[in-house]
């Protein structure tokens, strides 16, 4: 296949972005969309070019770094899939391809087609934990028993790799999507009761300093999740912390 690429091209955080458009030959509809940028990057090294910044790590699915906007979609055309699970087949000979970074204030650009996500850390770090007596005397947690109602609902909330594309969809950028599936995948267990009220109140309190915005039931952020995390879970949130204000 032979494409043209527009992408985002920023030289850093400071400096002032624009579209250059790249001519690709010879791509594969096997290549994943990471494995055709490494053909382009591979291409501009040769003619002593700058290459295009991208995130990436695991190129599997789990690790949610690759955050791209294809084509004004976060993950591009295919759904349930991260970038670099998204296969060139999606696109056909001649397409012309946009590429931009994830956009939110919270998330500023670094350079080119990097974002800095770290807004996401802060609010982890807010409350997206337990707290586990490791004296000795700590209960073997398969001794525990869980409904499998709320195991399967608690695992589907924790299966949010922190990509991104939620708040990148978003029209308000709001992260809820994301925070709602880090409540909840604790909110359903019992380990995660003690700190329940603390919990969703620090991470809503952090999520909102950080500048993302609020949910207005829009739901593009469920349509463009790789990972399907639904909006129920930002309806638990919303619940949670309502108990959690009149608790306190
Ligand atoms: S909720 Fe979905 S889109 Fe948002 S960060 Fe988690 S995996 Fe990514
Ligand atoms: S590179 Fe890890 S999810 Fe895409």
């Amino acid at each position: 296949m032979n494409l043209i690429l527009q992408i985002w091209r920023q030289e850093n955080a400071q400096t002032k972005g624009k579209i250059i458009e790249y001519p690709v030959q010879d791509i594969s509809p096997d290549m994943s969309f990471l494995e055709m940028l490494d053909i382009l990057n591979r291409q501009l090294i040769t003619n002593g070019d700058i290459p295009v910044a991208f995130d990436h790590d695991c190129r599997e699915g789990i690790c949610g770094s690759c955050s791209l906007y294809i084509n004004g979609e976060a993950h591009g055309p295919d759904r349930r899939v991260t970038t670099c699970q998204l296969h060139m087949r999606k696109f056909k000979d001649g397409d012309t391809i946009f590429i931009e970074p994830f956009r939110a204030d919270a998330f500023p650009v670094i350079k080119d087609l990097v974002v800095d996500r770290s807004a996401f850390d802060r609010i982890q770090h807010a409350g997206g934990f337990i707290s586990v007596n490791t004296s000795g005397n700590t209960q073997d947690g398969n001794s525990i028993p869980i409904s499998k109602h709320d195991a399967d609902e608690a695992m589907d909330a924790a299966t949010c790799i922190g990509c991104g594309a939620c708040v990148a969809s978003c029209k308000n950028s709001s992260a809820m999507l994301f925070v709602g599936a880090k409540v909840s995948q604790y909110a359903l267990l019992p380990q995660g009761q003690i700190e329940a009220p603390d919990r969703v109140q620090n991470m809503v309190a952090q999520m909102d300093l950080e500048g993302f915005g609020n949910c207005t039931n829009t739901g593009a952020c469920e349509v463009e999740c790789p990972k399907g995390i639904s909006l129920e879970n930002i309806a638990r949130m919303n619940r949670e912390l309502i108990k959690a204000s009149i608790k306190s």
